[in-house]
């Protein structure tokens, strides 16, 4: 019989109201299904099933207060006990009665998981083995072990606890490695000093996609008579219509809200330990939080990254007067500038720009080199840059930026020189890593550019001590570091597996949005590959017609002997769901002959995929020949 107990959720949260039943006395569960839902002051969460079995009685009813160490349900796993008789109908049973039953070590808590009670003493061995993951996995002797000779020094330090894995971050990258780690076994605490789920939930890419959405829909509403709508309504009727700043950033809070409380939910029904607080490395194998010293034998570092400064006459005092943000602080405007400047035209500049000139800020891009968005394929460079210009967004290029002052820029292209009013200026000059903590650990190599050095293990350069996400500078995108922490952890408990960053593929979230994987056309020429690029526009698709949204094309690059697909780059709508196929493809060395074979349901986007593959066997077929 599984007792199950009210868990501690954290964040000093003792007791909570028991919202609504899920299950009722005689249901069959299963492992991760929802048992009630639970209200405290912090969080509403769904509470999971930690086993199979039968529900044998509930001890609480809907809008009962429930403390942590309350057994709220008992479930017939079959383990046995005869009190084990499925309970009366009867949803309440009184506390005391339930205390009665209670054994001293038998309650289970929320998503409770095995614990190592031994620490792991070396790779492989009796460590539990992670399950396969979509990273390549990596015999043993495939693996070079020039990492296994350098050691941690520094003080040795009493410490109050001890954990298999202490994670310091708690971004994609950490807080997804601690949910494995817990999965597979190991005694893990995670240490998090702003906010759970890291800059991409909570100052990234998800309040940007929310805010994007509210753009897009706007720009929708713009366009409805083009659909049918609104044909009452005279041009300034519908431009009187303008976005309630307010309420759009109330939807992207919530947004955000939902998924950081799930974040730390995630870790606490993992039992995996939360710390608050800035970590801090202080002897060997040992780190500081909030005063408390933690032991670990293995050592993850996903502090992440922060927005670049670079020094500008006048920045940093802009900065203080609120005319100059990052994207961070950009997040938290009040209202929507009537003028902005987006210094940098990478990837977060784009964005940003796309954004704000779709609610109506008259955008001004400045942008130190000739060309936009610097590593992509150079179609996709120029398909975004013409719809930029189109759309109205002034882009200045090889800009040299001189000062900015209390509500303008000043800067030079050539001889010209230009200044630019604005009420607002986004600097988006790319990201520093967050390597200040481990700064005084010995033996750590620090990169040129600020980063943590790691092999294609993420190991660094101390034993016992990874880096993952964009603290190692090597792709900083939230997904490959949720990949990275999952790599490392495998490979922690005995599984040795290296990230694959070849079929990595990445997004840009503009009007139109924009996906690439695998090699350039331009890096194909640069490098004398034989290969075969075909395009497709997207106004040959059906479905870019009928949803009236053709800006766009898909590119295909592949080996020109055998088809094996080099390379896929998309601008267009829906781009960035559909880019995973070609990742999958590629990471499975797939060809067009595959890829042209595979039935794509008509009509989607995705179906030029198997439209360029069928004209790029054509080109092969005659060079072939
Ligand atoms: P970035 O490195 O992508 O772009 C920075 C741009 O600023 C470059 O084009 C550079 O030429 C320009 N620049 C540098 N100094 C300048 C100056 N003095 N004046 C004018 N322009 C200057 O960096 P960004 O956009 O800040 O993004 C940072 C990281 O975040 C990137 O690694 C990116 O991959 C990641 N990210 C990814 C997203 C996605 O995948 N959708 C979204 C947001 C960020």
């Amino acid at each position: 019989m599984y007792k199950f107990k009210f868990a501690d959720i954290g964040e000093g949260i003792h007791e909570g109201k028991l919202l609504k039943w899920e299950v009722k006395v005689g249901d069959k569960v299963e492992d991760g299904d929802t048992l009630f839902s639970v209200e405290t002051d912090k969080i509403t969460a769904e509470i999971p099933c930690p086993v199979d079995g039968t529900i044998a009685k509930l001890n609480y009813k809907e809008g009962d207060v429930i403390h942590v160490g309350d057994i709220v349900v008992v479930i017939d796993d079959g383990t046995g006990d005869s009190a084990a008789a499925p309970a009366p109908a009867k949803v309440e049973a009184p506390k005391e009665t339930v205390e009665a039953i209670e054994e001293p070590d038998a309650g289970g808590v929320v998503g409770e998981i095995k614990v190592s009670n031994e620490l792991f003493p070396s790779f492989g061995g009796a460590a539990p083995k992670a399950p396969a993951t979509s990273n390549t996995i990596v015999k043993e002797d495939d693996v070079s072990n020039a990492n296994d000779k350098r050691t941690q020094d520094g003080p040795k330090v009493d410490c109050e606890k001890t954990y298999d894995l202490i994670i310091v971050g708690a971004g994609p990258g950490g807080y997804v490695a601690a949910e494995h780690a817990a999965k597979n076994g190991l005694k893990t605490a995670i240490i998090e000093r702003e906010f759970f789920g890291g800059v991409c939930l909570n100052v990234g890419c998800i309040p940007t996609k929310a805010l994007l959405k509210s753009a897009k829909v706007y720009k929708q509403i713009k366009h409805m008579q083009d659909y049918g709508f609104g044909m009452e309504l005279a041009e300034e009727q519908i431009n009187a219509i303008k976005p309630n700043w307010k309420t759009v950033m109330n939807r992207k809070n919530e947004v955000v809200g939902q998924l950081t409380k799930g974040v730390a939910f995630l870790m606490r029904s993992n039992k995996v330990d939360t710390y608050t607080g800035e970590a801090k490395y202080i002897g060997d194998h040992a780190i500081e939080v909030n005063g408390k010293k933690l032991a670990y034998k293995k050592l993850i570092i996903a502090t992440g990254s922060r927005a670049r400064r670079i020094p500008i006459n006048g920045l940093e005092e802009g900065y203080k007067a609120g005319f100059v943000a990052t994207s961070k602080e950009a997040l938290s405007w009040t209202e929507i500038p009537k003028n902005l400047i987006v210094i940098g035209a990478g990837v977060i500049g784009v964005e940003f720009a796309c954004l704000f000139d779709a609610l109506g800020s008259k955008v001004t891009m400045l942008q130190n080199i000739d060309k936009i968005l610097e590593i992509l394929d150079k179609d996709i460079q120029k398909t975004l840059f013409d719809s930029f210009v189109k759309r109205g967004i002034d882009i200045k290029l090889s800009a040299n930026i001189s000062k900015i002052n209390k509500d303008s820029v000043e800067l030079s292209i050539g001889d010209k020189i230009i200044k630019i009013k604005a009420d607002k200026v986004l600097i988006s000059v790319g990201r520093v890593p967050n390597i200040e903590a481990f700064k005084d650990m010995p033996n750590l190599e620090i990169g040129k550019r600020g980063e943590i050095v790691v092999d294609d293990y993420c190991q660094t350069s101390v034993q016992d001590v990874y880096a993952i996400g964009d603290v190692n500078g090597r792709l900083m995108l939230a997904h490959v570091a949720s990949a990275e922490g999952v790599s490392v952890v495998d490979t922690i408990v005995g599984h040795k597996t290296r990230t694959n960053y070849e079929t990595n593929p990445s997004c840009i979230y503009t009007f139109p949005e924009s996906s690439s994987v695998g090699i350039t056309e331009q890096f194909a020429k640069e490098n004398k590959l034989d290969v075969v690029v075909q395009k497709t526009p997207y106004r040959v698709s059906g479905k870019a017609l009928a949803d009236g949204e053709t800006e766009g094309f898909c590119k295909i690059i592949a080996d020109k002997k055998t088809g094996t697909l080099l390379g896929a780059h998309f601008v267009g709508q829906s781009s960035t769901d559909i880019i995973s196929e070609l990742s999958a493809f590629m990471d499975l060395e797939g060809t067009v002959y595959d890829l042209s074979r595979t039935i794509h349901p008509h009509p989607t986007i995705a179906e030029l995929i198997s439209e360029t593959c069928r004209h790029a066997i054509y080109k092969l077929n005659k060079a072939n020949k």
